[in-house]
């Protein structure tokens, strides 16, 4: 075994003793890591001072995250990592919703809303209300029946209920589709706003980019037996951000329109204010199995559907 190494054969030499790794998996992925950390160390001639300012950085993301705030989705997401993870594994038939960044304000446990459930209530903002409605169906067309779909959206402040350690649920639940497919609530509409700037990762992009805004949008998972999950957004048509979102998770076949109804008779028919607004949007699914590339595992709790 050799001892002494420098910058042009250290990197074989990490990589052969990950060669040991038993689980194939993990070696490939760890040789490749090193590969490319050392490449990129080269690459910009990385000093001491540095790094350690790298390793200050990421110490400090660490150390922001609690079981609310997961400040490491955020760099993902901020890097393009998270899009680039979800381009390379959802390759969607076609026809079926594309996918999206997760984000980091799932939360686990809202409530159960049957059809034109109300999402508002609770709600400590109010905002331009919304009924939202359309079916879940297959890349064929056809109805699927009893679909649950996760469905939660910052305030109108541009603020998540998971953000305020005080706060209970806000314009999140989930909401059951019927055995045709429909669904319906009525919450408000969304606001763009920014991702949170008061940590570390908040610094860098203040540093770097300076994008640190989302476009509006409604976060939602759509899960039924016998179909791939999908984890996507819906937004607003009109957004001036649809452009250049801070984690670049827009795609032009996820923007919905809102569309005024002044009616009071419709509006008498839905128990909506009037006027409001309409947003109109089916959501695809793709049989399980049928997807292109390998699909993450379910992460909403699939045991509501039971
Ligand atoms: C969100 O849409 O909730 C989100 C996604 C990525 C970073 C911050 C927020
Ligand atoms: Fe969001």
């Amino acid at each position: 075994m050799a001892r002494q190494f420098n910058e042009d054969t250290l990197t074989a030499e990490v990589v052969k003793r990950l060669g040991k790794t038993k689980n194939p998996r993990l070696r490939q992925i760890m040789q490749s890591a090193v590969k490319h950390l050392h490449a990129f160390a080269r690459d910009v001639h990385l000093t001491e001072e540095e790094w350690f300012e790298g390793i200050k950085f990421l110490t400090a993301v660490g150390q922001k995250c609690d079981d609310k705030r997961q400040e490491f989705i955020l760099l993902s997401d901020v890097l393009g990592l998270s899009m680039m993870i979800v381009a390379l594994n959802h390759k969607t038939l076609p026809g079926a919703t594309e996918a999206t960044v997760l984000g980091p304000f799932f939360a686990h446990g809202a409530k159960e809303f049957g059809y034109g459930g109300d999402l508002r209530v609770g709600c400590t903002l109010k905002g331009d209300d919304v009924w939202v409605s359309g079916r879940v169906l297959g890349t064929d067309g056809k109805p699927v029946p009893n679909a649950l779909l996760d469905i939660w959206q910052a305030k109108a402040d541009g603020i998540y209920d998971v953000q305020d350690p005080q706060a209970e649920f806000e314009l999140r639940g989930r909401v059951k589709a019927n055995a045709k497919g429909e669904y319906a609530f009525a919450s408000y509409k969304p606001k763009f706003y920014s991702i949170p700037m008061d940590g570390p990762v908040g610094a860098m992009v203040k540093g770097t980019t300076g994008n640190h805004m989302r476009p509006a949008h409604m976060h939602a998972i759509v899960s039924a037996p016998g179909y791939e999950q999908v984890i996507t957004h819906v937004f607003v048509e009109g957004d001036p951000y649809l452009d250049g979102d801070a984690v670049f998770a827009v795609k032009d076949s996820l923007v919905g329109r809102y569309k005024k109804i002044d009616s009071k008779k419709e509006a008498d028919k839905l128990g909506m204010p009037n006027p409001f607004l309409k947003l109109n949007w089916d959501f695809h699914l793709t049989p399980a199995g049928k997807s292109k590339a390998k699909s993450r595992k379910a992460i909403a709790p699939s045991d509501a559907l039971a």
